[in-house]
């Protein structure tokens, strides 16, 4: 028998949105006071559903600079998970997602792969759209900050916010991150660098418009300390909090001029601020301003989920404080995930260069087990799911997920499964029997894994939802081998062996539904096999009790859907292609994908200096365009006098990871001819601007 909670008294709101939700006060003694919670979960959640009528559910939309990997995947698949399971509710579902396609990151990496803007980002945005089909992401809507109707809303909430005096002229000056798009203040560089991305800050002197955050410091901290389930989880209330109570600064939305965004209306020589931009999305892909009876119909948002770096300084702060300025209700709920993080702590990004794509783990995994790819896709969906409590970091790591899927999908569910189908066949000629008098055996169970799913989902504990699942297959099994249809069936008790089969399957058919929202392929197929599909029968949140299994259904095993995985066997010949592939090929060859990601730039000495107590050093300032001269360490003292550098135009690899040699930041580094000294340098043979790229 399933165990009770062990929280003596949990206070904990039963719905998405806190305004509208009752609290209820749950007091888990004994199994009749988790069913007595159970109904009035549902019920609350019912009245809820019921008054919203909705549920409204973003993802950031994505930089549309480099491929989805790992990081975008986790946040889109946790905000599926919950689209689904609201489906499942039979609420009106409109999960939205997309990308984030202006700026100087996206022209700067369009230029280096010799493509307009335009071009580049067409192709990005084709790369997410299959990467969300690929990890079955049943988004509903996908916006691009290109889209005429959101360029749009952008200009009308900017002028509207101008008239309203909520955006004004003024003057920055300050720091800049150029990758990060970011403005900086200098309490918030860190050794001189981007907090975010540790990369060197670009000082700015501009004329700008700016958003008077400042002005909603006071309605902001009131509305967070009044809704204590705003900002998700704990933590990053807290985090949020202290941030808003320092006293928020007003917002630079506007910068001079570039090629590739949104121009101020009225003032053509500023573009409004990528991130002022972005935002927007989640009011213009539901129709704002103009399509107001669509928009009223799904606004505000019940969740949106973000990571953790995107939280404090915009989706808690600035976003809350433009849909205050419009007069707009925040959103239910904001939750910052954690990190997908790097043995080595780092987390896990393109600017890193250690991105991991998913389906590429996906594919091996299935290779790996020969699970069915659809089936290895919603495996890793799992693990990135079960593994770590959302909201904190986690580390990938190949061993924890083949022994998730070993110990929790092949033997747990998986053996299950297998092991049921084959009673069916061998003692009921395949055919579901009825329930029969002493069936439903496994009803408190159920009701008590549904009742915790349901509570933890609401709160975004994923983790904890798929224990109250396993919880549930463990007791499930334990059944199984305890009341052994084997022996009754020896026995000639056909009755209890029926019952028992019975509830088993009934079992089986409650957890298809419950894992759904996380691994729909896998219930799919459950629910193929169990019979259900060829049957008709629905998928729904209400039918998650006991005894809803109809009988006379003919079930339809197929082979075992997670073969298990010999581990060490497995990791050894992961390790062993990991060798592989780093060893130099006989040709010592790369490909012509490889060398794109070298970013080389014409760039202009315009400093040179030796660097005190390293002879073969100097410290270079070199001009690689769009205002970004660069501090660069180059191994070349001996060959070259500072004075005859001046002017130089010389080949700089720009992309390459900053360093710090001899005390001194490098950030970069330029091309000279020489098999152990530098002999001579790459320079161009005649005059170019600085930044102009080298293919
Ligand atoms: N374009 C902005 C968001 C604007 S929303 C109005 C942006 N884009 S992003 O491409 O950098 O992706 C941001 C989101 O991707 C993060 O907030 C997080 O949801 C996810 N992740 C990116 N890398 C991640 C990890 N290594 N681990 C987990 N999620 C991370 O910021």
């Amino acid at each position: 028998m399933a165990g009770t909670s062990n929280r003596a008294l949990v206070e904990q709101p039963v719905a998405q949105s806190a305004k509208k939700s009752a609290k209820i006060r749950i007091i888990c003694q004994g199994q009749s006071a988790l069913n007595a919670m159970s109904d009035r979960i549902n019920q609350a959640m019912r009245q809820s559903d019921d008054l919203m009528k909705k549920f409204y559910i973003t993802t950031p939309i994505y930089y549309a600079n480099g491929q989805p990997h790992i990081g975008h995947s986790y946040t889109t698949i946790a905000a599926d998970v919950h689209a689904r399971y609201h489906r499942l509710r039979a609420t009106p579902v409109l999960f939205a997602t997309g990308t984030d396609e202006h700026g100087q990151k996206v022209a700067h990496s369009a230029q280096a792969q010799g493509m307009t803007p335009q071009e580049f980002v067409d192709n990005i945005v084709g790369s997410f759209k299959q990467m969300w089909q690929r990890l079955h992401i049943s988004y509903d809507r996908f916006i691009r900050t290109t889209d005429p109707h959101h360029m749009a809303a952008v200009q009308h909430i900017f002028s509207q916010l101008r008239e309203s005096g909520d955006i004004y002229l003024g003057e920055y000056e300050g720091w800049y991150c150029v990758p990060c798009e970011t403005y900086l203040a200098e309490v918030e560089l860190v050794d001189g660098c981007c907090p975010e991305c540790g990369r060197p800050v670009e000082q700015v002197t501009e004329q700008a418009y700016f958003f008077r955050t400042s002005a909603y410091t006071d309605r902001l901290l009131e509305h967070i300390e009044s809704h204590p389930d705003f900002i998700q989880p704990k933590s990053r209330r807290n985090e949020v909090l202290s941030f808003v109570k320092e006293g928020l600064r007003d917002a630079c939305v506007s910068r001079n001029r570039m090629e590739w965004d949104i121009p101020v209306p009225g003032d053509e020589s500023q573009s409004i601020y990528v991130w002022f931009d972005a935002l927007i999305n989640y009011l213009s892909q539901v129709g704002y301003p103009d399509k107001l009876d669509e928009f009223n119909r799904w606004w505000p948002p019940q969740i949106q989920i973000v990571g953790k770096d995107i939280l404090t300084r915009f989706h808690a702060t600035l976003w809350p404080a433009m849909l205050m300025a419009l007069d707009l209700p925040l959103p239910d709920v904001l939750f910052a995930h954690g990190w997908w993080i790097t043995d080595s702590g780092d987390k896990i990004s393109k600017s890193k260069g250690n991105i991991l794509d998913p389906y590429e783990v996906a594919l091996e995994l299935a290779r790996i087990s020969t699970a069915t790819t659809a089936v290895a896709v919603d495996s890793l969906r799992y693990f990135l799911l079960r593994q770590i409590t959302f909201g904190l970091d986690g580390s990938f790591s190949w061993r924890a997920l083949l022994a998730r899927f070993n110990a929790d999908l092949a033997n747990d569910l998986g053996n299950l499964l297998n092991r049921t189908l084959p009673l069916v066949e061998r003692y009921l000629n395949g055919v579901i029997p009825e329930p029969g008098p002493g069936a439903g055996e496994l009803s408190d169970e159920i009701d008590h894994a549904r009742t915790k799913f349901e509570h933890e989902l609401v709160h975004s504990d994923f983790s904890a939802a798929l224990t109250a699942i396993w919880e549930l297959l463990s007791s499930a099994n334990k059944f199984l081998d305890t009341r052994g249809p084997w022996a009754l069936h020896k026995d000639a008790k056909q009755v209890e062996l029926e019952a028992v089969i019975y509830d088993v399957l009934d079992c089986i058919r409650v957890v298809a539904i419950m894992i759904e929202p996380f691994m729909p392929k896998v219930s799919d197929e459950i629910w193929q096999q169990l019979g259900l599909q060829s049957a008709q029968i629905e998928k729904r949140w209400e039918d998650c009790r006991a005894l809803k299994l109809p009988s006379d259904i003919t079930i339809a095993p197929g082979r075992p859907i997670f073969p298990r995985v010999d581990i060490k066997r497995a990791m050894d010949q992961l390790q062993a292609e990991s060798e592989e592939q780093s060893e130099p090929t006989a040709a010592n060859t790369i490909s012509i994908d490889e060398f794109k990601q070298v970013e080389l730039r014409v760039g202009t000495i315009v400093e040179a200096h030796r660097i005190p107590g390293a002879d073969k050093l100097l410290r270079l300032m070199v001009d690689v365009g769009e205002s970004d001269t660069r501090q660069i360490v180059a191994g070349i003292a001996q060959q070259f006098n500072p004075r005859e550098l001046l002017d130089v135009q010389v080949i700089v690899v720009t992309n390459l990871e900053p360093a710090t040699i001899h005390g001194v930041e490098s950030h970069g580094m330029i091309l000279a001819a020489g098999a152990d000294e530098p002999e001579a340098l790459v320079i161009t043979d005649s005059k170019c601007p600085p930044g102009t790229i080298v293919r």
